[in-house]
Formats: structure tokens, C-alpha cells, sequence
């Protein structure tokens, strides 16, 4: 078993698509173990994605995540990271496979929808960020 952090991003909270999205990820297989709706300081988005810092994209995304309520969730199951990964599609909805999250609602790379961590270390970061053990009931 294995947990990752997704977050549902303020375009599609503010289309009513977190109930879509959120069975696109059961259907999938994975649990939704820990979950909160809750609305981005700038510094707790710039502090999440500080590793994007310098590149070009970073103002603009941020502001973007910040403009709109999210869903943080903890996913868990088999594979959960890379599951999580396949399911959302390419970070580009442009490039993302047909019957992915990002290819279904995704309006563009800055809004696209949803967040998944990328790598064991980055889950274990990012769940630790919005979570504690007491809010991810398995
Ligand atoms: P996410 O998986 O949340 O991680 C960083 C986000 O930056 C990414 O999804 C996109 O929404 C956004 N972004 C904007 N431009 C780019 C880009 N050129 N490359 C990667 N991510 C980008």
C-alpha cells in the first residue's frame, strides 16, 4: 500500500467537479483516506511548490492555485503514485490521454485541474503539508 497527495486545483472547484473527479479516482482503485477543502494563503502555495521557484511559470501558477478554493486528499493503494499519475494524464492537458482527469476537465497547463505528488519523497512531504495522522483514516 502506498499514499499520495493530490489536490483538486480552484478550476475545477469552481466548476462543481470535485464529486467527478473524486469518482474518476475511486473507480480507478484508490481510496481517499484524508480529505479537506480549504483555501490557499500565498505563502502556503509558494512554500508547497518551492521547488518550481525559479522557472518562468512559477507567479502565474501560483496565483492560479491561490484564486479559488482546493480539495487536498490523501489517495491510498497499490502503486498509488504512479496509479495517481497515469489516471490525471499529462501535465499539459493538450498532450493528455483520452480518459484521464486532466484530458476530461483540465482548461489549460496553469489549470489543469489537479495536483499529484511525483515521487515517494514528495508524497511523504506533501501528505506531511496538509496532514496530520490523525486526519488520514485508511
Ligand atoms: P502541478 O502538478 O501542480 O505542478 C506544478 C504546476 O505548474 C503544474 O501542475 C502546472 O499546473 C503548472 N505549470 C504551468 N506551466 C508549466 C510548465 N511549463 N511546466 C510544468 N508545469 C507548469
Amino acid at each position: 500500500m502506498e499514499r499520495t497527495l493530490s489536490i483538486i486545483k480552484p478550476d475545477a472547484t469552481e466548476r462543481n467537479i470535485t464529486g467527478q473527479i473524486n469518482s474518476m479516482i475511486e473507480n480507478a482503485g484508490l481510496r481517499i483516506v484524508g480529505q479537506r477543502r480549504i483555501w490557499l494563503t500565498q505563502k502556503q502555495a509558494e512554500e508547497f511548490y518551492a521547488e518550481h521557484k525559479e522557472k518562468s511559470f512559477f507567479p502565474g501558477m501560483i496565483q492560479q492555485m491561490i484564486s479559488g478554493p482546493v480539495v487536498v486528499q490523501v489517495l491510498e493503494g497499490e502503486n498509488a503514485i504512479s496509479l495517481y499519475r497515469g489516471i490525471m494524464g499529462a501535465t499539459n492537458p493538450a498532450a493528455a490521454e483520452e480518459g484521464t482527469i486532466r484530458k476530461t476537465f483540465a482548461l489549460s497547463i496553469d489549470r489543469n485541474s489537479v495536483h499529484g505528488s511525483d515521487s515517494p519523497e514528495s508524497a511523504r512531504r506533501e501528505i506531511a503539508f496538509f496532514f496530520n495522522h490523525t486526519e488520514i483514516v485508511g
